[in-house]
């Protein structure tokens, strides 16, 4: 491996690490068939960005939160550019998976043996990301909770963020910022149950749910009391 001085600087393959991260893709299929080799190592590498995106996404959603909690030094303008930018990140991941439509199916039969077991439902982070939206269980997630607090320690209601109508306020600008990432999370689980319908059709998958089916109903839009209580405000629904 080059050694580089880290006395002066560095270079932008030394800054990016770029020579480990360039050494971490490995197709199980053989060589002999570069087309489905060529194949898995995309079906890899967009899995890898993805999970990068992830872990970007839930330090972006930590340093959120905390701005929002108190005894918070954190600006809450600051809090909002996270929640837009992990929107957009969670966007992105749409995207890949989007993207991954253009992996030839034949070549994810012939590759898919390979992967044994192995399931993107055995993603920690993943599971992390859910719990903190509160999309596991019956809890509202780190999230909301901060937000949740964050209103009451202004004398405020839940409501009262959207129906007071000053749209500079910055609760109600939070509160914007957080169903903006509230649909982006909808889009990217719907983009996923798109892409394993393409590839999958009706087979189970590697972890051993039913497949698309079991995915359809993982669908969800985290916050949705707060999509509520704009509904209640802006059009008059229950
Ligand atoms: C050919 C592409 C893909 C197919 C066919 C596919 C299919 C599936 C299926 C069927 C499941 C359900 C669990 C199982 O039985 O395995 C699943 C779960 C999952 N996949 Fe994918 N997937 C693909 C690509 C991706 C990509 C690119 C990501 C990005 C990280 C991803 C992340 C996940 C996650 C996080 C779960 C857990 C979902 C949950 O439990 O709610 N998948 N996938």
């Amino acid at each position: 491996m080059r050694t580089v001085s880290r006395v002066g600087g560095s270079d932008y393959a030394d800054y990016l690490n770029l020579e480990l991260l360039l050494q971490l893709q490995h197709p199980r299929c053989s060589r002999i068939d570069r087309w489905v080799h060529g194949d898995e190592h995309f079906f890899i590498v967009v899995h890898q960005c993805s999970e990068l995106m992830l872990r970007q996404i839930l330090i972006d959603l930590k340093d959120a939160g905390d701005a929002m909690t108190p005894p918070s030094d954190g600006d809450l303008r600051w809090c909002i550019d996270n929640l837009k930018r992990s929107a957009e990140s969670l966007r992105l991941l749409g995207s890949l998976m989007s993207a991954l439509h253009f992996m030839r199916v034949k070549s994810f039969a012939s590759f898919r043996p390979l992967l044994g077991k192995a399931s993107g439902a055995q993603s920690s982070q993943f599971r992390e990301l859910r719990l903190v939206l509160g999309l596991s269980g019956n809890r509202d997630g780190a999230l909301f909770d901060a937000f949740r607090k964050l209103v009451s320690d202004r004398g405020c209601e839940l409501g009262d963020v959207f129906s007071q109508l000053d749209v500079d306020h910055v609760l109600h600008r939070i509160a914007e910022a957080m169903l903006n990432l509230s649909e982006a999370v909808w889009q990217c689980l719907t983009e996923h149950v798109r892409l394993a319908a393409w590839m999958l059709g009706d087979a189970a998958g590697t972890g051993g749910s039913s497949g698309v089916g079991y995915l359809e109903k993982r669908i969800a839009a985290p916050f949705e009391p707060l999509w509520r209580a704009r509904s209640v405000a802006h059009v008059g629904g229950a």
